[in-house]
């Protein structure tokens, strides 16, 4: 049992010395400028995923999606998000793939995660990536609007509909071919 102690102990220390060696020595990439690897986004995004559902509030949203709010978001989402997510009318960002991992396209790919779960990204920002906390710069009723535009994307009613088309100039989410709407999970 001792010398069972002892090796788990050894074993730690070789990773710990290993790591640090790997780090201080520059073994460690720092390049943002390449796409992650298929393993690591998967298990990145299946980690973001279980820290959302551990920390985040499941709250239900207190605006609602009116038009007024809608186009609102629509507004908040042009000034604050487009640059990273991409614009409304369907642009591609031209920072997206200058991130690692990249700001997924929004606007094409709208997210169909819960609204609890997209309040709490936006409202506190994803570590050790691009997107930042917007606490400190948008009032919550501001991120629950822009939360409420990602989430009725594809179902706005009729007058927000309209306004999307005349402002952006497309239909919302794009006239894409079918099976072409879901985002890529993995
Ligand atoms: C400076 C660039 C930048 C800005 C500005 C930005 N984001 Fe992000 N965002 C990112 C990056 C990079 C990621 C990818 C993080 C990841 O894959 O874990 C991201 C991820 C996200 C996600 C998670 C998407 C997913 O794959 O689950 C959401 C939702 C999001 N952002 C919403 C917003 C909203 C809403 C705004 C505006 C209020 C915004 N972002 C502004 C860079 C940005």
């Amino acid at each position: 049992m001792g010398k069972f102690i002892l090796g788990v102990i050894i074993t730690l220390i070789v990773l710990i010395l290993g790591g640090l060696g790997f780090a201080t020595l520059g073994f460690f990439p720092t390049q943002a400028n390449v796409a992650p690897p298929r393993w690591e986004h998967h298990l990145a995004n299946t980690a973001v995923d279980a820290s959302m559902e551990r920390h985040a509030p499941h709250v239900t949203n207190p605006v609602p999606p009116t038009d007024q709010n809608l186009e609102e978001g629509m507004k908040l989402y042009t000034m604050n998000c487009a640059l990273c997510h991409g614009g409304l009318d369907l642009k591609p960002a031209s920072l997206a793939n200058s991130f690692y991992p990249p700001a997924p396209n929004l606007p094409t790919h709208p997210p169909d995660d819960p609204e609890w779960h997209l309040f709490y990204t936006v409202r506190t920002g994803i570590r050790y990536t691009g997107m930042p906390a917007w606490d400190k710069t948008l009032g919550e009723p501001d991120i629950w609007k822009i939360t409420s535009l990602l989430s009725h994307l594809e179902k706005l009613p009729p007058a927000a509909q309209e306004y999307y088309k005349t402002n952006f100039g497309v239909v919302p989410g794009g006239e894409k071919k079918e099976g072409m709407k879901d985002r890529d999970k993995d």
